[in-house]
C-alpha cells in the first residue's frame, strides 16, 4: 500500500524522518510530498526542500520524494495513495491536522493516519530549527547533516 507523507519540510528534521520511516514500516511504500503551506514563508525554495529530503532518505527502501503542487488529494490520486500519514506533537497539531484530514477525506476520499511523534522529537519543529540557527546555535542534533550545513550557510549569508 502506498502512503503519502506531506509537509513543507523547511528544512526536514529528524522528527519528519522518524515519521517517514514509521509510515514506510506500516504501509510498505511512502511518497514524501514536499509542498507549500500558504500560511508560512519558506526559508528554502521548494526545489531545495525536495533535494534535502531526497538526500536524507537516499537508499531508504520504499521511500521516494516529489514536489507537491496543487491539492494533496490530487497528488494522492496521481501516485495511487489512499492514505496520508502525518506526525502529531501537541494539541495544536491535532486541531490543524483534523481539519486537513476532513478536507482531504471530503475532496479525495483520502484517509489520514496521525502518528504520535517519536518521544525524542516530540516538540521539534522546523520553525524552532530556523530560530536556533538564526541566533547562531548548532542545529546538527535536530536535522540531518546536509540540512544543517544549508541552514548554516543561509544564516551566514543573511548576516553578511
Ligand atoms: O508541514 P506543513 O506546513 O504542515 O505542510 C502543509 C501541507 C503542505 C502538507 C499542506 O498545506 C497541503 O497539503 N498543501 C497542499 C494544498 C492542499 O491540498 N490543501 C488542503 C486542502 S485546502
Amino acid at each position: 500500500m502506498v502512503a503519502v507523507c506531506p509537509g513543507s519540510f523547511d528544512p526536514v528534521t529528524y522528527g519528519h524522518l522518524d515519521v517517514i520511516a514509521r509510515a514506510r514500516d506500516l504501509f510498505g511504500q511512502v511518497v514524501v510530498a514536499v509542498g507549500r503551506n500558504s500560511a508560512k514563508n519558506s526559508l528554502f525554495a521548494l526545489e531545495e526542500r525536495v533535494r534535502l529530503v531526497e538526500s536524507a532518505t537516499a537508499g531508504w527502501d520504499g521511500v521516494r520524494v516529489a514536489p507537491l503542487e496543487g491539492l494533496l488529494a490530487d497528488f494522492c490520486a496521481r501516485v495511487g495513495a489512499g492514505v496520508v500519514v502525518k506526525g502529531l506533537r501537541f494539541g495544536s497539531d491535532f486541531d490543524y491536522e483534523l481539519q486537513m484530514a476532513h478536507i482531504n477525506s471530503a475532496i479525495g476520499h483520502i484517509e489520514t493516519v496521525l502518528l504520535p511523534a517519536g518521544p525524542r522529537w516530540g516538540t521539534l519543529s522546523s520553525t524552532m530549527v530556523r530560530e536556533v540557527a538564526r541566533n547562531g546555535g548548532d542545529v546538527s542534533g535536530f536535522v540531518p547533516p546536509e540540512a544543517a550545513e544549508r541552514v548554516r550557510m543561509v544564516q551566514a549569508k543573511e548576516e553578511s
